[in-house]
């Protein structure tokens, strides 16, 4: 028996090993869906030749990627998961942004807008365009 699939029921080991590239698995809280999670990383990098650098493992808060890493790390061991893509989704976009977003005409050093950051810039762009329809009102 595989290693990767040990303690693993049926459900949890058809996802692992399923070939599907699109999989969805849904189950109840404390069910066991980050220890099938991490066990398909293991399984797509030791069965399907995966490189860990082409694994994204996108979650949506810290505390769930700090988890991953942590089961990952156990899993496929520490040198292996540092270099698979781990993190948020905030920080995984930031960090395609910061290697590709030239091609988007992204400057180097760009800055993510906060909640206020955000609001600044919408009350800004208001007073524009109020002012650019006053001038027109005026030709
Ligand atoms: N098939 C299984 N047999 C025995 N224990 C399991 C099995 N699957 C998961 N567990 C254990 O159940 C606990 C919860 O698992 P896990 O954290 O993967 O669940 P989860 O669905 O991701 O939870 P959460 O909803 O809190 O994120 C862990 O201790 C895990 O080792
Ligand atoms: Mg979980």
């Amino acid at each position: 028996m595989d290693p990767i699939l040990d303690g693993l029921n049926p459900a949890q080991r058809q996802a692992v090993t399923s070939s599907d590239p699109i999989l969805q698995v849904l189950a109840p809280p404390g069910s066991g869906k980050t220890k099938t999670l991490t066990a398909r990383v293991a399984y797509l990098l030791s069965h399907h030749g995966y490189l860990p650098q082409d694994v994204i493992c996108c979650t949506f808060t810290i505390k769930a990627s700090r988890e991953m890493r942590e089961r990952l790390s156990k899993l496929v061991g520490e040198r292996v998961q540092s270099r698979l893509i781990l993190g948020t989704f905030h920080s995984i976009c930031r960090r395609y942004l910061v290697k590709y977003g030239y091609l988007i005409g992204l400057r180097k050093g760009f800055g993510i807008a906060d909640s206020d950051d955000s609001r600044g810039i919408l009350r800004v762009c208001q007073v524009l365009l109020l002012q650019c329809a006053a001038a027109l009102l005026m030709l």
